[in-house]
């Protein structure tokens, strides 16, 4: 483990919440954070319990809390069993929810549609009995590969009314991510579109899943289900394609949850580590949906009369805690939008809040950033040019919201009214974990400020003793948390090693690094892993280098992030071919041959935004290769560090040159 921790500018304003959220909020006032940070504290298999009881329905109630006898394979409420989708959708039957709208899908082209919740209970059910009557039962693993739509969703809880572990694959995501992940899983179903629609042009989906299939190894692979949205074409395979639309036809829409166990596996995700290889990170039902439901409703202050929307899509985390489930499981009406935030102009997300009059708006730091820049070079897109007043809260989530996009987040789309909630948590840990709470939390631009009522964060250093106030260290959660990961699939040795160290006490280790300033509040600094962080999406270092080295013309490739005022980070591949040092135009042709490459191996979001060419790369005389200098180099930032190890000092010359 390193810790390179950087500095952080620490913001001085301190911004209260609205005096009407801290009287009417779910979690009122600091008193009642802290009432339930006491209870948690206490007694927590009581505090858990209760949460667990008083907002699930169980089929089987459980007698235990959390088993804790083969940490850190924690169990959760072991004897208990539930449905995630009868806990999303059948609550609402026969209450006022059920005429609500669950769900107001915005096209890519404009065009809504609204489903209450009793019309999606009916949908989830049919597309479930269909697979049913395919034969597929709990317990098999589907591959979810489907554009931002109410199918996704459909498909999504259908999945879990039948304890069908799923696995969505991003629809930016390759033909080879898809391969990679239904060999993983083992796959037995993939549900997939003819295409997406996205910002006016139609990008194949069903075309990347046959070419994954076609990659071998996919023998468990039964059906491959497919959504027409675009119409175009298709290949088709006789023995192994259906039309969504063809399953459904005479369904029943009456379709009886299958009760599973708490801690059966809802779902699978694949994020990056500091391996060449995404790992994919396991998520029980119970615990998972609990912690979903429960910051909607502490962090987003969620009640029945809010139009909630989160903008990211369901290929990650934020998109199944967010959009497929705890909304659904609290719910509020939500909008779930194809499309993207620039198309037809920059000015989309601001007219879609103002048209479905949206109260709570969740979205990432990137986009802020990027939507900035537009609105500040043309009034017509600029949020001041809607009614935005129907908001109250406003969230960010996926990487450090820097204080200026902060402030201009807060100035301009939330009024100087609505609290800016940044959110801090990870595709392991299901939920949120460190985040204000609008009716409680004072805030500081820049900080994701004091963990939620039951999560034990702290920072700590190499032997997990917790550090002074002030200084860096890792960030840990000390005590199991119901939506915790529960292994990665496939790899439980990988699973300890990674994230329960020996040498930390058996604390959970996040990854990043952080501290806490006088007040107790939690500053993110960055990964300490070789993770980067582009556009709120996680991608491996050594994932990109893998991809890299695949192709016949490279020798060696090293990765590093740069600093980046819109995506957080940007990709710095550098690279020696196999052969003479190219030049000029030979060069610019080469890079872009392997940005496409990198673009077909994993997707275009780990396409390097820079590849520079060396006759080798900076390394020690043992053969390690020196990142903490290319990171330099990468920011174009003149060298000051003793490079008297380095076998090759001369090297870092070359590099520094841009082709
Ligand atoms: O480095 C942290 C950063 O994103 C990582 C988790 O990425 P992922 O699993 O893809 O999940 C993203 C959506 C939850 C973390 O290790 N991160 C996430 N939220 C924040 C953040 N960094 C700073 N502030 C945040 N609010």
């Amino acid at each position: 483990m390193t810790t390179e921790i950087e500095s952080i500018l620490v913001e001085n304003r301190v911004f209260p919440p609205p005096a009407d959220l801290v009287k009417q909020a779910n979690v009122s006032g600091m008193e009642g954070y802290q009432a339930l940070c006491d209870e948690a504290k206490r007694d927590p298999d009581a505090f858990w319990a209760r949460l667990a009881n008083e907002n699930l329905v169980w089929t089987k109630p459980f007698t235990q809390v959390l088993d804790e006898s083969r940490a850190p394979f924690y169990k959760w409420y072991p004897d208990g069993r539930m449905n995630v989708s009868a806990n999303c959708l059948d609550k609402h039957l026969g209450t006022p929810a059920e005429n609500r709208a669950a769900i107001l899908f915005e096209a890519d082209d404009g065009q809504v549609t609204k489903v209450t919740y009793k019309e999606l209970h009916a949908r989830v059910s049919q597309f479930a009995n269909a697979l049913k009557s395919l034969g597929y039962q709990a317990g098999e693993r589907a591959i979810i590969y489907l554009p931002m739509s109410i199918e996704a969703v459909v498909a999504m809880q259908a999945c879990a009314r039948l304890g069908i572990i799923h696995s969505v694959v991003f629809g930016g995501f390759s033909s080879k991510s898809i391969h990679e992940r239904t060999v993983d899983v083992g796959a037995s179903l993939v549900i997939t579109a003819d295409a997406q629609m996205r910002g006016g042009k139609s990008i194949p989906l069903k075309d990347a899943v046959d070419e994954a299939l076609a990659m071998g190894g996919c023998d468990a692979v039964r059906k491959v289900i497919t959504y027409k949205r675009a119409g175009s074409d298709v290949q088709w395979h006789a023995d192994r394609d259906l039309w969504w639309h063809d399953v459904i036809q005479g369904q029943s829409t009456d379709c009886p949850p299958v009760a599973v166990d708490a801690d059966h596996p809802l779902f699978i995700l694949y994020t990056s580590g500091s391996t060449g290889k995404p790992k994919g990170v396991q998520h029980s039902s119970a615990g998972f949906l609990l912690w979903s439901l429960m910051t909607m409703k502490w962090t987003f202050d969620a009640k029945p009369t809010d139009v909630f929307w989160c903008t990211a899509d369901v290929g990650w985390v934020t998109g199944h805690s967010y959009v497929a489930y705890g909304p659904l499981a609290a719910g509020v009406t939500q909008v779930v939008f194809e499309g993207v935030p620039t198309y037809p102009d920059a000015g989309r997300f601001w007219k879609m809040i103002q048209e479905h009059k949206v109260t709570i708006f969740y979205t990432a730091p990137t986009a802020i950033r990027s939507l900035t820049k537009l609105s500040e070079a043309d009034p017509k897109v600029h949020p001041k040019s809607f009614d935005l007043s129907t908001l109250r809260i406003i969230g960010s989530v996926g990487e450090p919201i820097n204080p200026e996009a902060w402030v201009w987040y807060y100035n301009n789309v939330g009024g100087q009214r609505c609290p800016v909630i940044d959110t801090w948590w990870q595709t392991e840990t299901g939920a949120h974990m460190i985040t204000p709470l609008p009716g409680v939390t004072p805030l500081k631009p820049g900080s994701c400020t004091l963990p939620l009522p039951g999560i034990d964060a702290a920072i700590v250093d190499e032997t997990g003793e917790e550090v002074e106030r002030g200084k860096g260290g890792f960030l840990v959660i000390r005590r199991p948390w119901p939506s915790m990961i529960r292994t990665i699939w496939g790899d439980p040795e990988r699973f300890k090693k990674t994230y329960f160290p020996e040498e930390l006490k058996g604390y959970y280790l996040a990854g990043d690094g952080a501290q806490r300033d006088k007040d107790g509040y939690f500053w993110i600094m960055g990964r300490i892993d070789d993770v980067l962080n582009v556009s709120g999406h996680r991608l491996g270092t050594m994932e990109v280098e893998s991809a890299l080295v695949a192709h016949e013309m490279v020798a060696e490739a090293a990765v590093v992030g740069r600093p980046d005022d819109t995506t957080g980070e940007a990709v710095v591949a550098f690279v020696v071919l196999n052969g003479p040092l190219p030049q000029g135009d030979q060069a610019a042709a080469v890079a872009k041959q392997l940005r496409d490459w990198v673009a077909k191996e994993i997707g275009p979001i780990a396409k390097p935004r820079e590849i520079r060419f060396g006759e080798n790369l900076p390394k020690t005389r043992s053969g390690k290769i020196m990142r903490r200098l290319l990171r330099v180099v990468a920011k174009g930032e003149p060298i000051t560090q003793d490079v008297s190890t380095l076998e090759n000092p001369g090297i870092l010359e070359q590099l520094a040159q841009v082709r």
